[in-house]
C-alpha cells in the first residue's frame, strides 16, 4: 500500500534471489510496506517535525502508523458522530459544542459540575489518531464506549476507512479561511518551537507540505462528500459562520447528529446555554484550559488552543505579498470547485 521506491521493485514472475534491501523486509501485519520507506519532508522552519506523504498527504511522522491502524482495525458505528478538520481551524470549539449538544440529557449546559468546566474539550472526546496510537487497552476503551460515540480526527476523507462511509456514520467537518489557518498555526507551533518564522509556516502550508496537507485536497474530500447528495453524511461548517451565527449552526449540528432542540429545550435557553457554555471567554476562562498540556501527542500548552478567535486575523501579520501567495494557491487549486472561504 505504501510507495515503494524503484530500486526495491522486483519482478513478481521471478524468484527473488539475494542479497536484496533488509529495510525491504520491514513490513506491518497486513504486509504493507513500513513508514521509512515513505517520501519524506520536514515541516518547514522546524526540524524536528519530520512528515511522511501517505496515500497523497503529509502526515506527521508517527501518526502514519495510527492511519494505517484506523483504516484497518477502527470499526465504525452506524451512529458514531466523527468531528474531523485540519489543525487549528476551530476543532476545539466544534467539539465543545457536539460534546456540549450531544451529551445535554445527561449533561444539561447550565450545570454547575458540567464536564467541560473540569475537563479540556479534547478530554471529552476519543482523538483517533492518538487511540490508534496508544495500544490495544486504548482501542479496548474505545470499542467499549456507549453509543452515540463521539470521535475526532484530522485524517483525510480518503484515509478513513470504506466501512465508516459504508455504515452511514455520520461526520462534520469544519474549514477555516486559510490565511487565517496559517496565523493561527504560526501562534500555536511558535509556543514549543519559538524559532518558527511565519514565512515558513506560510510555505509549508501553500506547498501542501503541512501537517495533513494538502490543505486544499484535506477540505475538498470532505467537500465533495457533503454535497455528493441531499442526504450526505457529511456536514461541513465552516469556522467564520460558527462565527457570525454559533446558535443556527449548533442546531444545524444538532438536527445532523439526530438530536433536534425541541421548541421547548429552545424556550427553555437549552441552545443559548450550549452556546455560552462553549464560548471562548469561558472556555479560556477555566482553570483546567489555562494550565497543562494538550496531550502526549500534542505537547503545546492547553492556553493556547484558545487565543484571539476571531475572523481576518491574518490582516495583522501578513504582509499584502504573503496573502496573495495564498490567495493564488486558492484560486488555483480550488477556483473551480464551489469551494470557497467566504
Ligand atoms: P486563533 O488562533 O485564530 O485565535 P483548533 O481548535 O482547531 O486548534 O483551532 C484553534 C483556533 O480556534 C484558535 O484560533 C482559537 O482561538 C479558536 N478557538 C478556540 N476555541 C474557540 C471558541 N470557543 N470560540 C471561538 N474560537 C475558538
Amino acid at each position: 500500500m505504501f510507495a515503494c521506491c524503484a530500486s526495491m521493485a522486483t519482478n513478481s514472475a521471478a524468484p527473488v534471489v539475494g542479497p536484496i534491501p533488509f529495510l525491504d523486509t520491514e513490513k506491518d501485519a497486513h504486509g504493507h510496506r513500513q513508514v521509512s520507506e515513505l517520501p519524506s519532508k520536514l515541516l518547514a522552519g522546524i526540524q524536528q517535525i519530520s512528515l511522511r506523504r501517505y496515500q497523497g498527504f503529509w502526515l506527521p511522522e508517527s501518526w502514519v502508523p495510527a492511519a494505517v491502524s484506523i483504516q484497518h482495525r477502527f470499526k465504525p458505528r452506524p451512529d458514531d458522530v466523527i468531528i474531523s478538520s485540519l489543525p487549528k481551524c476551530g476543532t476545539t470549539w466544534l467539539v465543545a459544542l457536539a460534546f456540549a449538544t450531544m451529551a445535554r440529557h445527561a449533561y444539561p449546559p447550565s450545570a454547575a459540575d458540567h464536564p467541560l468546566l473540569c475537563l479540556n474539550p479534547h478530554q471529552c472526546i476519543a482523538f483517533l489518531e492518538g487511540v490508534f496510537l496508544g495500544g490495544p487497552a486504548r482501542e479496548e476503551r474505545l470499542e467499549a464506549l456507549p453509543s452515540p460515540r463521539l470521535v475526532n480526527t484530522h485524517m483525510p476523507h480518503a484515509l478513513l476507512p470504506q466501512s465508516l462511509v459504508d455504515c452511514g456514520s455520520r461526520v462534520v467537518y469544519i474549514c477555516r479561511e486559510p490565511k487565517d489557518m496559517v496565523v493561527s498555526m504560526w501562534h500555536y507551533l511558535r509556543t514549543v518551537h519559538p524559532e518558527l518564522s511565519l514565512q515558513d509556516t506560510l510555505d509549508s502550508v501553500c506547498d501542501g507540505a503541512s501537517r495533513c496537507g494538502p490543505f486544499w485536497d484535506h477540505a475538498l474530500g470532505y467537500w465533495r462528500a457533503s454535497t455528493a447528495s441531499p442526504d450526505s453524511r457529511v456536514l461541513f461548517l465552516r469556522y467564520e459562520e460558527l462565527l457570525r451565527d454559533p446558535a443556527s449552526n449548533v442546531k444545524r449540528l444538532a438536527q445532523f447528529v439526530g438530536q433536534p432542540f425541541s421548541p421547548a429545550e429552545e424556550e427553555a435557553g437549552v441552545l443559548a446555554d450550549v452556546v455560552r457554555l462553549c464560548s471562548l471567554d469561558n472556555l479560556r476562562s477555566l482553570d483546567v484550559n489555562k494550565t497543562g498540556i494538550v496531550g502526549p501527542l500534542l505537547k503545546t500548552p492547553r492556553k493556547a488552543l484558545f487565543r484571539k478567535g476571531v475572523a481576518g486575523d491574518w490582516v495583522n501579520h501578513m504582509t499584502p505579498e504573503m496573502a496573495r501567495r495564498m490567495d493564488d494557491v486558492v484560486a488555483d487549486k480550488l477556483g473551480h470547485t464551489g469551494l470557497d472561504f467566504q
